[in-house]
């Protein structure tokens, strides 16, 4: 009798999904932009970062309890938005929410989901949930997404900035990667366009219709038109920059998720633990940071925290979870993560979030320096 493959590691999942996964969809998933410098380099980077543990504290009574916008979570490694989750799981992104709901994790729905918000939020009630936003070429479809995101429960819209167009990712454009007839784009469904969506469009290609759909013409006004249509607290993803956070803030963003779109927009922008100091420091506490990009473990977590991250986000990771078991594996995935963060934060000496300091890590340059 053939036995499930034991998961241990986010690595773990990644052979399975690699095994599961049609060839078109493992590559739409894994693809990075262009030669994939900036893809290798998320994960290459955390290498770069050595731990300085701190013994003899008591870390008997561990928490990874903390707050985002004002949010409790139970551990501060969510799931950032990824496009067509129902490619990996016919579960989908409903599998994720009520994977993040149970072990209390934030949920980002992407604009590009193949479920809904109504339903992710009739089957995911308790999920901590928020929803990426474009701009959109017609702002009245965008208009009519944030009241869908606001009725359907989400607290906070995430705006993504780092793909004016669409990058180019040679494996995706290689097979003509599209949406397979069979799924729809459920947050987009139903909605009314000015300019006219057709299905023939939307069966172009991707490239084509999502250049269509998004404007290449935002510029940080349209930031500030968002903040007008709505109450809820807008974070900004996509940024790697001192100046691209203070322009941010200038803006109206209320929190920055410092992301370069997990490598597969433009090529070679700094890994994202690379751009992160220089992000906290230009923000000086005016807003709470975030990180995603490469994260693969509960140590990469502890890193980006100790630098300042209030919470790190996973992309590709969730969807080999899904891959591996739907919502079990999603759930699964998660719970490796958070065991793994409190085991490396005991190991390095805190007892909670807020224990995990700045001192607790180094670019290797200061060992070298010593030589
Ligand atoms: C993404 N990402 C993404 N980002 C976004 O803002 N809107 C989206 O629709 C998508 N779609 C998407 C699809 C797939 C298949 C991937 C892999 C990624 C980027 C995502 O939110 C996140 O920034 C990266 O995935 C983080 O990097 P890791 O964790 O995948 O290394």
């Amino acid at each position: 009798m053939a036995t499930e493959p034991v998961c241990v590691c986010v690595e773990d999942f990644e052979k399975i999904a690699e095994e599961k996964l049609p060839m078109s969809v493992r590559e739409y998933y894994n693809s990075g932009a262009n030669y994939e410098n900036t893809f290798k380099d998320n994960r290459k980077a955390f290498g770069r970062y050595k731990v300085r543990p701190k013994y003899m504290r008591d870390v008997s009574n561990r928490s990874m309890a903390t707050t985002i916008l004002g949010h409790k979570v139970d551990c501060p490694i969510g799931v950032s938005p990824v496009a067509m989750c129902r490619l990996a799981h016919p579960d989908g992104e409903v599998a994720v929410a009520r994977a993040c709901a149970k072990l209390g994790r934030c949920f980002i729905l992407s604009t590009m989901a193949t479920t809904g918000m109504k339903e992710i939020g009739e089957k995911a009630p308790d999920c901590l949930r928020w929803f990426q936003v474009h701009i959109l070429r017609d702002r009245n479809l965008l208009i009519q997404l944030v009241q869908r995101a606001e009725r359907a429960g989400f607290t906070a819209l995430v705006l993504t900035v780092d793909c004016p167009v669409y990058g180019r990712r040679h494996a995706e454009m290689r097979n003509d990667f599209n949406l397979p007839s069979t799924h729809k784009l459920g947050v987009l469904e139903g909605l009314r366009s000015r300019t006219g969506m057709s299905e023939e469009e939307r069966e172009a290609g991707m490239t084509k219709f999502l250049n269509n759909l998004f404007t290449s013409a935002a510029t940080w006004d349209d930031l500030r038109w968002l903040k007008t249509i709505t109450k809820l607290p807008v974070v900004i993803k996509g940024i790697t920059t001192g100046d691209g956070a203070r322009e941010a803030l200038r803006a109206g963003a209320d929190a920055i998720l410092v992301s370069n779109h997990g490598g597969r927009e433009l090529d070679s922008v700094a890994a994202t633990i690379d751009a992160l100091q220089e992000v906290v420091e230009a923000v000086e506490d005016r807003c709470e940071v975030y990180l995603d990009g490469g994260v693969r473990s509960g140590l990469d977590a502890l890193k980006a925290i100790a630098m300042g991250a209030r919470a790190v986000f996973v992309g590709r990771p969730i969807l080999w979870g899904l891959a591996y078991a739907g919502e079990e594996g999603a759930e699964k995935l998660l719970q490796i993560l958070g065991d793994e963060l409190s085991t490396d934060m005991a190991l390095a000496g805190s007892n909670s979030i807020r224990e995990i300091s700045r001192d607790m890590v180094v670019h290797k340059s200061y060992y070298s320096s010593k030589l």
